[in-house]
């Protein structure tokens, strides 16, 4: 039958709410479906410039990989997110990769199997991590340091590194974690000259006043916040901040001349949701005066 204007059912205000209704569902259904399989493993590449201006011209343009908050807490479930991560860095062939922290969820064996599954990671000039709440309340951090050098990676707590880059020192630096750890910038930063360019993995975003009050970093990398893992679409706001990321919840800030990025990571604590705050891998070009 060929609808008219005189065979169409009237539009009531009835039928209007039952539209309505139906409308809310229907987005409401989409976006549980997006948040619980979707955008969880939807892997983004943040790529940006972090302006140094004390960065020696043989460090101008280091590349480096910055990936946290792995929450490593089911293989079948985690592992293919994990690889594409893997894949992702060994093509952007970094300088650095950073990784501050949270690589488990809640249970200590995980941090094993996790560690044989990223062990192949790379970089020209190493692979470097420090450690999150997650790691700190969960795991033994003389068991998890020696699972990290076993795999070639640095593990850095309250302690640093000196690389050699292209004839130029560079230092990497990390603290323990913040929530509950014992952070100890006096003890990171001891030998590390004060003219020197640093770089720091500090998980907890908001100790960058801290930090800063001992030294200005070219570049802190943290994670943490996960980007608050759910946010409201369009406006960004986060509802949900844990305690040291309330502050500085995603993305680059700069104050008193050093700088922080903090990474939305990679997975998910709590339920296994991400909605409008999907996970991140962080591409960071230090650029130095020629910039
Ligand atoms: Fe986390």
């Amino acid at each position: 039958m060929k609808l008219s204007p005189s065979n169409m059912p009237p539009v009531t205000r009835r039928r209007v709410l039952r539209m309505i209704a139906g409308s809310f569902v229907a987005t409401t259904a989409g976006a549980g479906v997006n948040a619980a399989w979707i955008e969880p493993e939807s892997l983004t590449i943040t790529r940006r410039d972090i302006p140094c201006p004390n960065l020696p011209p043989g460090l101008d343009g280091l590349r480096v990989c910055l990936v946290s908050d792995l929450h490593y807490r089911e293989p079948d479930e985690d592992d293919p997110l994990l690889e594409r991560v893997v894949d992702a860095i060994h093509r952007e062939t970094p300088d650095l990769v950073l990784m501050p922290g949270d690589f488990i969820d809640s249970d200590e064996k995980m941090m094993a199997p996790l560690l044989r599954r990223i062990s192949g990671l790379q970089a020209k000039h190493g692979v470097f991590a420090s450690l999150g709440n997650h790691d700190g309340w969960n795991a033994d951090s003389g068991r998890a340091r020696r699972l990290f050098e076993k795999a070639g990676f640095g593990m850095l707590i309250n302690d640093h590194s000196r690389l050699s880059i292209r004839g130029e020192s560079l230092y990497v630096a990390g603290t323990d974690f913040v929530w509950d750890g014992n952070p100890d910038p006096v003890r990171m930063l001891r030998g590390v000259p004060a003219d020197a360019p640093l770089v720091t993995l500090v998980h907890e975003p908001d100790y960058f006043d801290t930090v800063n009050v001992h030294r200005a970093a070219d570049l802190q990398v943290s994670g943490h916040t996960h980007g608050g893992q759910c946010r409201v679409p369009l406006v960004g706001i986060a509802p949900v901040k844990p305690r040291w990321g309330r502050k500085y919840v995603e993305g680059h800030f700069r104050k008193d001349g050093a700088n922080l990025f903090v990474t939305r990571g990679v997975g998910t604590t709590g339920l296994r949701v991400r909605f409008a705050c999907p996970p991140e891998l962080a591409v960071l070009t230090l650029r130095g005066r020629s910039a």
